[in-house]
């Protein structure tokens, strides 16, 4: 018999998103260790720290005979259990990250205090905003030279169009850098030894105009802080918990990764604030943590994990329900219930061997290919999670004609093709190179041999620079219209003149839609 699980107000699933560089490794191997994931070495914390740490991880990973590192970091702390999704495609931006974005309750956005929000930054909040994902911002880095403090608030509010409130405020940077002040717990965190690195130790304060705290700051920058705090807390709205949860509002800890600044509070922050297993979008109706029987949905899947196994492993989100170790589950459109018998279970380490998962936990899925993204998983198959995006695997190729007199006896065979269903054709509104798309590379094959045998033409397959394709409409003409001339480039036509949107990567398809929202792309033709 199914129950709602006991351990939905527990878990806490979460992801960072950040521009390259801004200290997303650094922030993610010491959330790990503060929250007793990982266990540095003890002696010589700075240069190299993140290396060992690393390997520490990797060690664990052989263990498991997976690759945890690249999918999904467990830590329990206080209670809670942490799932910590790692966004992949760090410089090539991907449906991948788009997908694992869609599996988790909150985000933690993490800014150079010297460089502000930066493009990566933006897109991937773009994505975090059409999901209305919460999100906690820790600017980091405050123990470089930065820029000043309101500068980054007010183009986290201006370029994100987002409420902030600061919950924590650096004293100095770089080199006048005296620690990170707490505005709502009124401690300070100091920099000690020739490390200038936090040890541990907060010291308490009843306010800012303790007089206790001239003995650990200096004159010039305590007043600093002193007039700066007064402002903040007054120019910035208080923080509003439900609004954090709405996606208006995102409270900004300050704070360095590497020198151990601020972790401590942005754990906390999201064990507090940070929302549990949220409702979650799908037919007939938004499914509740709280439902009784077992539903997710396949965010990822990943191939040749173990090099030992030819299987994939598809990561679902758990979204209701207790699962349990051999459970059957119905995956949706296959109709079949399969018994997941040996599921990856993402462990905190001080978890032994347990066979159960609660909503927000992530379940790895060994499988032969069956399992694909976007599908659902569940027990009375009797639900289906939309708003995934679910990318049919396509191929696209430019075909080149080696002898251009042939252009005619090309265009017939390319169109036979289409009919037939061997190949899918289009048209580029620029430029005359003709591009096919196929499902599987077996058709790319009896498209070129068909070619020869059949029409006597002979043409050669290059790569194209699209990826996939979407046929476009839009209840009014005027509206296509203006999105076909802003994407002339990237518009073609089918057999039937269908106009068609070529676009680089699936995710692409996803953030144009977006901005047209009254374009229709479809992945399937509708004749
Ligand atoms: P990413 O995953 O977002 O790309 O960033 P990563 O953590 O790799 O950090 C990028 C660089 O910034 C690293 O330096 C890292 O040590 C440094 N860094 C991260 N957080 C802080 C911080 O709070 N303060 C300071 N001063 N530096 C920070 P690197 O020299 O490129 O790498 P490494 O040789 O130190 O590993």
């Amino acid at each position: 018999m199914t129950t709602p699980s006991d351990h939905i107000s527990d878990r806490r699933t979460f992801a960072i998103i950040s521009h390259p560089d801004a200290g997303k490794t650094t922030l993610t191997e010491k959330l790990l260790y503060f929250g007793g994931a990982i266990h540095l070495a003890g002696e010589v914390k700075a240069r190299g720290q993140n290396r060992r740490a690393r390997s520490d991880w990797m060690k664990i990973e052989q263990q498991r005979g997976i690759s945890v590192t690249s999918s999904v970091m467990t830590f329990e702390k206080d209670g809670l259990t942490f799932n910590l999704l790692d966004t992949p495609g760090h410089e090539d931006f991907s449906e991948d990250t788009y997908r694992t974005l869609t599996a988790v309750d909150s985000a933690v956005m993490v800014i150079d205090a010297a460089r502000g929000i930066e493009a990566q930054t933006r897109k991937l909040f773009e994505v975090c905003r059409l999901r209305s994902v919460p999100i906690i911002t820790f600017v980091n880095k405050v123990d470089r030279e930065g820029r000043p403090p309101f500068e980054l608030l007010d183009e986290i509010a201006d370029m994100l169009a987002l409420d902030v409130t600061p919950m924590s405020w650096p004293v100095g940077m770089g080199s006048d850098f005296e620690g990170v002040y707490d505005l709502h717990a009124n401690t300070l965190s100091q920099p000690e030894g020739p490390s200038r690195e936090f040890m541990g130790k907060a010291l308490s304060f009843t306010g800012m105009d303790d007089a206790a705290l001239e003995k650990v700051i200096s004159a010039p920058g305590l007043a600093t802080l002193r007039d700066e705090a007064e402002l903040a807390m007054g120019g910035y709205g208080a923080f509003d918990v439900e609004a954090y949860r709405a996606g208006d509002l995102t409270p900004v800890y300050f704070g360095s990764a590497l020198k151990d600044f601020g972790v401590a509070e942005l754990i906390a922050a999201l064990g507090t604030h940070a929302p549990g297993p949220r409702p979650q979008p799908a037919e007939p109706a938004p499914v509740l943590p709280s439902r009784a029987d077992v539903t997710g949905f396949i965010f990822k899947v990943q191939a040749n994990m173990d090099p030992n196994h030819r299987d994939r492993i598809a990561f679902m989100r758990l979204c209701s329900g207790t699962f349990k170790r051999g459970m059957k589950l119905t995956p949706t459109g296959h109709g079949k219930p399969i018994a997941v018998h040996s599921p990856i279970l993402f462990f905190a380490q001080n978890r032994e061997l347990a066979d159960e998962a609660f909503p927000g936990d992530i379940i790895g899925i060994p499988n032969h290919g069956t399992l694909r993204v976007g599908d659902t998983m569940s027990e009375r198959a009797d639900v289906r999670f939309t708003g995934l995006p679910n990318f049919a695997p396509e191929i696209l190729r430019r075909v080149a004609l080696k002898d251009p007199t042939k252009t005619k006896q090309l265009r017939k065979a390319l169109d036979d093709m289409a009919e037939e269903g061997v190949t899918q054709v289009f048209y580029p509104e620029i430029g005359s190179n003709w591009i096919i798309g196929v499902v599987g590379q077996l058709q790319l094959e009896v498209l070129l041999s068909r070619l020869e045998a059949e029409y006597k033409v002979d043409a050669g397959l290059e790569m194209a620079p699209f990826d996939t394709a979407r046929w476009v409409s839009a209840e009014n003409p005027a509206d296509l219209k203006a999105f076909m001339d802003v994407n002339r480039n990237a518009m073609a036509k089918d057999r039937d003149n269908n106009p068609v949107y070529l676009a680089k990567t699936a995710w692409d398809v996803g953030y144009v839609s977006d901005r047209y929202p009254k374009v229709k792309f479809a992945a399937t033709r509708e004749r």
